[in-house]
């Protein structure tokens, strides 16, 4: 895997301990668990693809790691460690010293994410001056070089530029320079393409995936596609209503899905493209309403009697799966 030396810096984090673990993290929202027994592990260098269907819970998980779903609004169990610093109980002081120098958040929706009453260049000066302590003139230079770096022709003239004067893919290309400006060690991409025209979709995928290597970072993907994940990620993480149902080596669970919900999603995006749409039948239980035992059962062709009990996750070689039928 990629070398944590690209950094240039020594960190007591990288040798044996994982740079983010959430441990039977579950989260609740008005007494419903959003997120349940949540247990993720990020090698420090490597890239994990979340991926599942539409209110799986992917973005809650993204917003938890990052510090930003907190008690009263939610309630927080279990633990999810970032560097070394455990998000459910770090305050506020603690998590705002993470977010920017050890952990930036690339959001879906780039057009409401960027303030559209601050410049380009004051969107980029807020992190480098507060973490960095650089000023007016270094944050400049600095800026000028980070729109380089995601490709932005012209990057001088682009500092004056409010949001609203930029293209969407533009836009994202911003909010990737001000998510890495400060060179953290973790980087959460919230579906950072899904916005985007088809045809700048892949070539801002590539651009931070180049930029998480080039910083030596680690990546947390939040993706809907299984194939867009096999392309990106060395392990990827299957969410199905608010719980991990399996994990695993990419082009392992891309190729020979265990699980019938990750085979489910295979199988459709395969039919899909050869024009013919196969979805999973049935829909995804309504959180208020989930049943205790395996969620995926009402829509599963192999599920029994046993599926009324939560099926444990089980590690099987490389892979994870929770399902009594995998
Ligand atoms: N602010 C909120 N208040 C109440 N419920 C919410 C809120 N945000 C999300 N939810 C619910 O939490 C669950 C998980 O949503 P989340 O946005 O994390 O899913 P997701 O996997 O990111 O979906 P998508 O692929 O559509 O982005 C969903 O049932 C959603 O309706
Ligand atoms: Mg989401």
């Amino acid at each position: 895997m990629r070398s944590t030396q690209a950094r240039g810096e020594t960190d007591m984090n990288t040798s044996t301990a994982p740079l983010l673990s959430a441990r039977h993290l579950t989260l609740r929202r008005r007494g419903v668990a959003v997120l349940d027994d949540v247990s993720i592990e990020l090698p420090t260098g490597s890239t994990l693809a979340l991926i599942g269907e539409s209110g799986a819970g992917k973005s809650t998980f993204a917003f938890a790691a990052m510090g930003l779903l907190r008690p009263p609004e939610v309630v927080l169990e279990g633990e999810l460690m970032v560097s070394g610093t455990d998000i459910v109980r770090a305050s506020e002081r603690e998590l705002q010293a993470l977010r920017g120098p050890r952990m930036g958040l690339v959001f879906q929706d780039a057009a409401a994410a960027l303030n559209p009453c601050f410049t380009v260049l004051q969107h980029l000066s807020e992190p480098l001056r507060r973490h960095k302590g650089l000023d007016k003139a270094a944050c400049r230079a600095r800026s000028i070089a980070l729109l380089d770096s995601v490709g932005i022709a012209d990057p001088q003239a682009r500092l004056a530029a409010y949001p609203h004067e930029l293209s969407g893919g533009m836009q994202q290309r911003v909010m990737i320079a001000i998510a890495l400006a400060c060179e953290p060690e973790l980087l959460i991409a919230d579906e950072p393409t899904s916005a985007l025209d088809v045809t700048i979709q892949a070539q801002i995928m590539t651009l931070i995936l180049e930029r998480v290597r080039a910083l030596g970072a680690s990546a947390i993907f939040v993706l809907h596609d299984l194939a867009l994940a096999a392309q990106v990620a060395d392990r990827v993480a299957v969410m199905y209503a608010g719980q991990i149902v399996e994990e695993g080596p990419a082009a392992q669970v891309l190729q020979e899905p265990q699980h019938p919900y990750t085979q489910g999603l295979r199988a459709s995006a395969i039919e899909f493209g050869a024009e013919r749409l196969m979805p999973i039948p049935g829909v995804v239980p309504a959180l208020s309403a989930m049943p205790g035992g395996c969620r995926f059962a009402a829509r599963c062709e192999r599920a029994s009697a046993q599926c009324a009990e939560r099926p444990p996750r089980v590690t099987r070689g490389d892979i994870s799966i929770a399902c009594w039928h995998a």
